[in-house]
């Protein structure tokens, strides 16, 4: 693989083992120890849409392998801004970089940035496509939240709710989870906005059952997932959300109907805090059900172990680490549960 644009670009083997190499890379990620192991290397971080986890996760990934990074951040302050083209910018920047990722507001956007260059180029979410490593990381969280209540991935129940036309998280998180076997998805959005049909026929084509509705209380109990997305107002393009109400609002109230004490949620983030958003309310912060902090901490590990493999250095990065000598707490935030610490 020298590009990283998409989830299809993997099969279940491929991504389990990467996750393994990120969970060996926790002490790292979790400031424990370091390495030096990218020395040198270059990333060149170039985000024409906005992000607060994927830029910065990326960014710390890297430095924590001792690397360094050279970003750009909206189209005014790259010289797209003058019409230069994806082409003529991926290949300048190759001559600066060693590893290039890429947000950008279109999609396919991304894989032109990959034609124009022999440097590996990561999606970083092209638009209302994909973003492969949000996948990862949330199929990373997936697992270690399963393996604490006991449950595989393999005939789960997965409800995917809010924005399932324009998110690109859940487009590209229901092909990784279709490689299990044996799932049962229940897909909640508003009529204008469900899931892709070629994406439906292809979990359906694997032999899953998908079932698709327009109102969160229709989910049957017995989830095991629960991951809920923002409505992605800015994509639209003409379609009209009829019912104002916070209908999609995943509350307490939602959560004590539908949930079991074993249901896992998450969410890639950002949500819409505000009362009566259409979005994960902040009324579930201190449920310990709530993976919405540890599945953003996954960024680093995850993202650090697909730089390890695009440059060639995985069987290194664990052969050269050392004890960190700076204090990091055990727990990372005052409202983490407290089974999420690091000793
Ligand atoms: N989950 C995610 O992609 O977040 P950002 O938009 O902040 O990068």
């Amino acid at each position: 693989m020298r590009h990283l644009l998409s989830i299809d670009q993997f099969d279940l083997q491929e991504a389990e083992d990467l996750l393994s190499l990120a969970k060996k890379l926790e002490p790292i990620a979790r400031r424990r120890m370091v390495t030096r192991v990218l020395e040198g290397a270059v990333l060149a971080n170039l985000f024409f849409e906005a992000s607060t986890r994927t830029r910065i996760s990326f960014d710390a990934a890297f430095c924590r392998l001792g690397g360094a990074v050279s970003d750009t951040t909206g189209f005014t302050f790259s010289s797209m801004a003058k019409g230069e083209s994806i082409h003529d910018t991926s290949r300048v920047v190759s001559g600066y970089a060693d590893v290039i990722v890429v947000r950008h507001p279109e999609k396919g956007s991304v894989a032109e940035f990959a034609r124009a260059t022999n440097v590996p180029v990561i999606n970083g979410g092209d638009g209302p496509g994909e973003h492969p490593t949000q996948a990862l990381l949330d199929l990373y969280t997936v697992k270690q939240e399963f393996a604490r209540v006991g449950r595989e991935v393999d005939a789960a129940h997965v409800v995917l709710l809010g924005d399932l036309k324009y998110g690109r998280t859940v487009h590209s998180l229901i092909k990784l989870l279709s490689m299990y076997s044996g799932l049962r998805f229940t897909l909640v959005s508003p009529p204008t906005l469900k899931m892709p049909p070629d994406l439906v026929d292809r979990v359906r084509a694997r032999g899953h059952k998908v079932r698709q509705v327009d109102h969160p209380a229709e989910a049957e109990r017995g989830i095991d997932l629960l991951y809920a997305t923002r409505i992605q107002k800015e994509r639209f393009t003409g379609e009209v959300l009829e019912d104002t109400s916070p209908r999609f609002q995943v509350n307490k109230e939602l959560v004590s109907r539908v949930c079991s004490q074993s249901t896992v949620i998450m969410h890639p983030l950002p949500r819409d805090s505000a009362a009566g958003a259409n979005d994960l309310s902040v009324d579930l912060n201190d449920d310990p059900r709530l993976a919405i902090f540890r599945q953003s901490d996954a960024g680093i590990p995850v993202r650090m172990a697909i730089f390890a493999k695009l440059l060639g250095v995985e069987s290194l990065v664990l052969s050269e680490v050392r004890p960190a000598k700076w204090m990091s707490p055990e727990c990372l935030g005052p409202e983490d549960a407290p089974f999420y610490t690091f000793k």
